[in-house]
C-alpha cells in the first residue's frame, strides 16, 4: 500500500473513532483523493482539508482539524498539526524510508507488477498498417502507444493479444495489380519494395486520367482477387509479403511484436453472417441503393454496411472483426489505438454492436491520439512532406552516435548504445505528452541530454549503474534506513513509492505518458539526490542505505522505460 492510501485509511479510522455516530463521512477512498501535497514543505508532507466534513459534522473546519489532530494516535507513521482547517501530516521519515525500501527490496525488478488482471484478456489493435504503403512518422504513435499498453497490461497480469489489423483489402489492390502487370517488374518490386509499389500506384492514377478504361481494368483485377483467381492472389499475397518484410525492419528496431496479423482480408468470409444478423435483427435499412444501420437517434450519420455496388467497406469488416475477437479471445476489453480522426467510425461501430445486443460493446474502446508534426511542419501525404519512420529512426541513431562520440569517447559499445539512445529519443518524444495532444517532433528537444528526454532518463539510469559498480562490498552491509531522512532522499522515495499506482493509473486511462512522466520525475529526483549527497562515503550502514536507494531508482527507471518500450543501457 502506498503512503497516501495508508494515510487515507488511518484518517478514516481516526474519524470513525472520534465521531462513531456521524453519517455521510467520506470513505477512505474518497479521503485519498482529498489528500494534497502542501505547496510549502514546511507545512508538511501531506495535508487533509477538513472542509468536506463540515456539513456532516456541523462544525467549522478549523475545529474539525483540531479535534482530528487531538484524536490522532499514529505518530509512528506521521505527526500531525492543525492549520487553518487543514490537518497537516509530517511523515515519520525514518519509518517511511524503511517501509518503502522494504517494499522495493522485496519486489526487486518486479516492483509495480501485480496479478490485478489475472484471468482477464485485453485485445489491443495497434499499428494496423496498410499494405503497399510505407510507415511514416504518423504511424509511430499507434505503434508505440499500443506496444506500451500491451507491456503495461502484461505487467499487471492481464492476458494480452496484440493485433495488427492490416489494411489489406480494397479496390486499390486491383489497381496496383493492373499497374504492375502493365509497367512493373518483379525484380524492381523485390529490390525497392514499397517505393516501387507506390510509384506504380501513382502512375496508375496519372494514366487513368487520360484513359478512364484503366479504372475498369483495375476493378476487374480486384474482382479477380475477390474470386480467388490464382494469378491475382499470387501477386496480391506477394505485395503483402513485401510490405510486411519492410515493416518487420521497423518493428525489429522498435522491439514491437504482435500476436496476430489478422487484417481486413481475414474477415472477407466472416462478413456475410454479420450482415445476415443485422438483417434478422431488423437493423439494416436501404438508403439510396446502399444498406446502412440508421443511427439518427444517436445523432450520428448512418453506418454504411454495403455500398450501392454491393461492396462491403471498412466498417463492415470492423464489425466482423469485433465479433470474431469476442468469440475467439473472450476479451474483457478490446482497445483500438487509432488516430482521433477515426472517432466517428468507432463510435458508429460500437453503437451498432450495442444495437445488435452485444453487452460487450461497452468494452470496446477507441484509444485515440493526436497528430504528430515534424519540426513545426504538418505531415500530409498530399503535400508530399512525409517523413518516413525508417529514415527518422536511422537519423536518430546517427545523431545519437555523434553526441556519444563527443560525450563518452571511451565507451566500448558505442554503436549499440547509439541505437538504444537514438530510438529511445524518438519513442520518448512520442509518449511524452497526453496521447490526445498533438506532438511536434524536434531534434534538439528529443536529443537534449539535459532536458526532459529519453537520453536524459537513460543517462540517469546509466549513472545509477555506475554508482552501483563502485559500491562493491557495501551491498553486503545491513543498511541503516535512517540515513534516508533528508529532503532529497524523501522526495525520491515518495516518487518510488507511488510508482505501482502510476502503472495502474496508466492502464486505467490508457495513458503511457503517465509512466514517461513518472520515470522523468524519478530521474530528476535521483539527480538532485546525487548532487547533494555523497552516496558511497561515510559510515558503511548509511552508505549501504544510499546504495540501496540508488539501486531502487535504477530498477524503477529501468522498469518504467521498459513499459514505454525504451531500452536502458548500463553505460553511456
Ligand atoms: N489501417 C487503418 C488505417 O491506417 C487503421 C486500422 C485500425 N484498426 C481497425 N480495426 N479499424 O487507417
Amino acid at each position: 500500500m502506498d503512503t497516501i492510501t495508508r494515510l487515507a485509511a488511518l484518517i478514516a479510522e481516526c474519524m470513525k473513532s472520534r465521531w462513531p455516530e456521524a453519517e455521510g463521512l467520506p470513505s477512505a477512498e474518497e479521503l485519498r483523493g482529498l489528500l494534497a501535497v502542501p505547496p510549502d514543505p514546511a507545512l508538511g508532507d501531506y495535508a487533509f482539508p477538513c472542509f468536506r466534513l463540515a456539513k456532516s459534522l456541523r462544525m467549522a473546519p478549523p475545529k474539525i482539524a483540531e479535534e482530528l489532530c487531538a484524536a490522532w494516535t499514529q505518530e509512528s507513521t506521521a505527526s500531525v498539526r492543525p492549520v487553518n482547517g487543514y490537518m497537516n501530516f509530517f511523515l515519520n521519515r525514518a519509518n517511511f524510508a524503511a517501509e518503502t525500501m522494504a517494499a522495493l527490496l522485496a519486489a526487486g525488478d518486479r516492483y509495480g507488477a501485480s496479478d490485478l488482471g489475472a484471468g482477464k484478456t485485453i485485445c489491443l489493435d495497434y499499428s494496423s498498417i496498410n499494405i503497399a504503403k510505407r510507415f511514416h512518422i504518423g504511424h509511430l504513435s499507434t505503434t508505440m502507444i499500443g506496444h506500451s499498453l500491451k507491456r503495461i497490461y502484461d505487467f499487471l497480469g492481464y492476458t494480452t493479444v496484440g493485433i495488427n489489423h492490416l489494411g489489406d483489402w480494397g479496390t486499390q489492390f486491383g489497381k496496383m495489380i493492373c499497374a504492375y502487370k502493365k509497367w512493373g517488374s518483379r525484380e524492381d518490386v523485390e529490390a525497392r519494395g514499397i517505393d516501387a509499389m507506390t510509384e506504380l500506384y501513382v502512375r496508375f492514377h496519372k494514366e487513368a486520367e487520360e484513359n478512364p478504361a484503366l479504372e475498369d481494368e483495375g476493378r476487374a483485377w480486384f474482382k479477380k482477387i475477390e474470386d480467388g483467381d490464382p494469378e491475382a492472389m499470387e501477386i496480391f499475397t506477394w505485395f503483402k509479403d513485401v510490405t510486411l518484410r519492410d515493416a518487420a525492419k521497423v518493428y525489429d528496431t522498435l522491439g514491437v511484436t504482435f500476436d496476430s496479423y489478422a487484417g481486413e482480408s481475414f474477415y472477407i468470409d466472416k462478413m456475410e453472417p454479420v450482415i445476415q444478423e443485422l438483417r434478422d435483427k431488423g437493423l439494416l435499412v436501404q438508403s439510396q441503393g446502399a444498406w446502412v444501420v440508421d443511427l439518427e437517434e444517436d445523432h450520428m450519420p448512418p453506418c454504411l454496411i454495403i455500398k450501392s455496388d454491393g461492396a462491403t467497406i471498412y466498417a463492415t469488416r470492423d464489425l466482423a472483426a469485433a465479433i470474431y475477437r469476442q468469440n475467439t479471445y473472450h476479451f474483457d476489453k478490446c482497445l483500438y489505438v487509432v488516430a482521433y480522426q477515426q472517432d466517428l467510425h468507432f463510435r458508429q461501430i460500437f453503437r451498432v454492436l450495442e444495437k445488435m445486443g452485444y453487452p460487450w460493446a461497452k468494452d470496446c474502446v477507441h484509444v485515440a491520439f493526436g497528430m504528430i508534426s515534424f519540426e513545426g511542419e504538418a505531415l500530409s501525404t498530399r503535400k508530399g512532406n512525409v517523413v518516413h519512420l525508417e529514415d527518422l529512426l536511422d537519423q536518430a541513431v546517427v545523431k545519437a552516435r555523434e553526441i556519444i562520440e563527443e560525450k563518452s569517447p571511451n565507451l566500448e559499445n558505442k554503436d549499440e548504445v547509439a541505437r538504444q539512445v537514438g530510438i529511445g529519443a524518438v519513442v520518448y518524444t512520442d509518449l511524452s505528452a497526453n496521447r490526445i495532444k498533438d506532438i511536434d517532433f524536434r531534434w534538439d528537444r528529443a536529443l537534449n541530454f539535459d532536458g526532459e528526454s529519453g537520453p536524459y532518463v537513460q543517462y540517469t539510469h546509466a549513472r545509477c549503474c555506475s554508482v552501483l559498480r563502485k559500491a562493491g562490498s557495501l551491498a553486503d552491509v545491513t543498511p541503516d534506513w535512517s540515513a534516508l531522512t533528508d529532503d532529497e532522499a524523501q522526495a525520491l522515495l515518495r516518487l518510488l513509492s507511488r510508482f505501482p499506482e502510476v502503472i495502474r493509473e496508466a492502464a486505467e486511462k490508457y495513458e503511457p505518458s503517465m509512466i514517461t512522466r513518472a520515470v522523468t520525475d524519478i530521474a530528476q529526483a535521483f539527480n538532485k539526490y546525487y548532487y547533494e549527497h555523497r552516496i558511497l562515503d561515510g559510515e558503511p550502514a548509511g552508505a549501504a542505505a544510499r546504495v540501496a536507494l540508488t539501486d531502487a531508482a535504477r530498477s524503477v527507471i529501468r522498469t518504467g522505460l521498459y513499459l514505454i518500450g525504451i531500452e536502458a543501457p548500463e553505460r553511456m
